[in-house]
């Protein structure tokens, strides 16, 4: 603008010049100032002027052709530079327009839900992510979103379900900002994968809840458990003295009846609170599934079909076996349960390796390798709004009396005790698949060996009783004394190892595990067995401290008497330790006390093969 005034300025003072050097030379010639000199006078005013205009413009449209080429190349610049952003960003980028059409899709936003950009542009983002049932109402909720994004610079956050283009469902957290771009809406999103973060938090929560329920359970079980070892125990003596008199062996026996379902209970209790005495062994999970299919095949209603696909290279796993058992039994039970009308079954079994994040993501206690067991159903499936509360303890759906709600909890937490993982997958009205991961077994260990189930028989040794409650051990001491031992009783460690230190002779250190003082059970028998590697060790326990007695302890191989427990069974794993040959080294040479059992299994076994040729 300035230019053009100095333009206009300049030229006005070409027409005074031009005048000026008339009037001049009109004076000095003093010819006459007529018509052809104004014509001159006007015309060179008009060309000045017309010249001026001219310059003006094409000053003017130059300046405006630079502008607009430094504001190209800063768009251009911006626009490298928002690429730039999009593509190196870690979460995936999808544009739409405000009805949802796809207007740009990042590379990451192809992998995150399987579809190509080429795919992607031009659909509508909710028929792509959505599972159709569910379309409508994300429609409806973007609707009511879009003023609120409108107006707030900052966007928005939100959590929603998409679906993979396999069928997979994705957790996404997806902040979205709205821009007005030549009058038309464009929402800009940045979309992140939250589903595995969000399955480790759920574990995480859950690990939390079961372990303070599981606190204080397991604590209220350990106390039942001695006071029922004290009844069980006891009952049997009682039952002896009285059997001529049948209304007292009657009332005997509701007694032993009543106990043995508090036993079950307690038992139940410490596995979901994980403080079951575990005896974690070598397992073919093969063979164990087979014995279970033909055992539900005979139990089941005959409109379940029941299918195994087992893996035939699979590894051996290292759990308790009976633990194991009624885990899966109770998997298959519930199974049943959600099959009323009929349906099936499928037990199956593979190897995996785990990375961290697949270990987390299945609450199993390490990455590495795990034997899979699956059990499948096609039943009703569970609700998703009670699908986190199934594995709580007493949670159940079923009728009152139907259920206790125990099952899951106790499958639940003996997976974890045993150090692996469990992950359910379900979809109402198509079924049910619980996976249990159990960790692969790396050392190899002593097999129970058979024992005759029905005799009970004792022995002269004698024995170094260690026991902290003194009705236990009052009871133990009598228990072991009819069956024709000596015992030595000791209320601690300490008062064990002093006996021992005095020379006193005994066969058999028998000793519960958690006890009050400065050693526990495993450390005394640590310590005794170091002094005297032929010593013959049975411990005994109701409630699993820690971690199973892992490799590295001399007493790893001995026996554990889970409490309560029978006169029975307290005499049958007496013998069987007692009768283990030992060999120099103190290392326990597996014989067993009776062959019967294995040979029976032997020629069962034998004949079944013989009648299948
Ligand atoms: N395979 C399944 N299909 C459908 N729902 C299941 C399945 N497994 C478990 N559930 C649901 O989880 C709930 C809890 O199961 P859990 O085994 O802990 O207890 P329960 O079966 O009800 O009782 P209990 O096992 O003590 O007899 C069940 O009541 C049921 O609603
Ligand atoms: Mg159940």
């Amino acid at each position: 603008m300035k230019l053009r005034r100095l333009l206009t300025l300049a030229m006005a003072a070409q027409v005074i010049v031009t005048a000026v050097a008339l009037l001049a030379s009109y004076a000095v010639t003093g010819a006459g100032f007529g018509m052809p000199e104004i014509i001159a006078l006007i015309a060179s005013g008009a060309v000045a002027v017309l010249l001026a205009r001219f310059c003006a413009r094409r000053i003017e449209t130059s300046q405006q052709k630079q502008a607009a080429a430094q504001l190209a190349e800063q768009a251009q610049a911006s626009a490298q530079m928002t690429q730039a952003v999009i593509k190196t960003a870690l979460d995936a980028f999808v544009q739409t327009d405000a009805n949802g059409i796809v207007l740009e899709w990042s590379f990451q936003a192809e992998a995150l839900t399987g579809w190509t950009r080429q795919e992607a542009l031009g659909t509508d983002a909710v028929d792509l992510l959505v599972a159709e049932p569910l379309r409508d109402g994300f429609r409806q909720r973007m609707m009511r979103l879009l003023p609120e994004l409108s107006n707030t610079p900052i966007g928005i956050r939100f959590e929603a379900t998409l679906l993979h283009r396999e069928g997979d469902e994705i957790l996404i957290e997806a902040s979205s900002t709205a821009l007005q771009i030549g009058g038309r809406t464009v929402i800009n999103s940045f979309v992140k994968d939250v589903t595995q973060k969000r399955a480790a938090e759920e574990q995480l929560i859950q690990a939390q809840k079961m372990e303070a329920v599981g606190q204080l359970t397991g604590g209220i079980a350990h106390e039942f458990n001695n006071m029922l070892t004290v009844i069980t125990g006891t009952i049997e003596i009682l039952a002896d003295a009285v059997k001529d008199n049948p209304p007292l062996a009657t009332i005997t026996k509701l007694i032993s009846e009543a106990a043995d379902r508090g036993a079950a209970l307690t038992s139940s209790l410490l596995s979901f609170a994980r403080k079951q005495a575990l005896q974690p062994a070598e397992i073919d999970v093969n063979d164990l599934l087979e014995e279970l299919a033909k055992l539900l095949l005979a139990t089941f209603d005959k409109n379940i079909e029941i299918v195994t696909r087992l893996d035939g290279k699979i590894w051996l796993a290292f759990a308790d076996r009976g633990q194991l058992s009624s885990a899966l039994l109770n998997l298959a039970i519930n199974a049943r349960d959600a099959m009323l009308d009929g349906g099936r079954l499928t037990l199956a079994t593979r190897n995996v390796v785990f990375g961290v994040r697949e270990a987390v993501a299945v609450g199993a206690g390490y990455a590495g390798d795990y034997v899979e067991i699956e059990i499948a159903d096609t039943g009703t499936g569970i609700p998703q709004a009670i699908l986190e509360r199934i594995f709580d303890p007493f949670f159940s759906t079923k009728d009152v009396g139907k259920g206790t709600g125990l099952g899951l909890s106790m499958v639940f937490g003996f997976v974890k005790q045993s150090g692996g993982g469990i992950k359910v997958n379900s979809t109402e009205g198509r079924g049910t698949t619980f996976t249990i991961y159990l960790p692969k077994a790396e050392t190899s260990t002593l097999r129970p060996a058979g024992y005759d189930e029905r005799k009970v028989v004792g022995g002269t040794e004698t024995i170094l009783c260690v026991e902290d409650d003194r009705d236990v051990r009052q009871f133990v001491t009598v228990q072991l004394q009819s069956l024709g031992y000596k015992v030595i009783p000791a209320a601690n460690a300490a008062e064990a190892l002093a006996i021992a230190g005095a020379g006193t002779p005994f066969d058999l250190l028998f000793t519960d595990i958690v006890m009050a003082g400065a050693l526990n059970g495993r450390e005394l028998a640590d310590e005794m067995v170091a002094m005297r590697p032929s010593l013959r060790v049975l411990f005994t326990s109701g409630y699993a401290h820690d971690a199973p007695h892992g490799p590295g302890h001399v007493t790893m191989g001995a026996p554990l008497l889970p409490k309560p427990y029978r006169k029975a069974e307290l005499a049958r794993m007496l013998r069987r330790s007692l009768d283990t040959a030992v060999d120099a080294a103190g290392d326990p040479i597996p014989t067993p006390y009776s062959v019967q059992a294995d040979v029976e299994d032997f020629l069962h076994k034998h004949s079944s093969d013989l009648d299948g040729r």
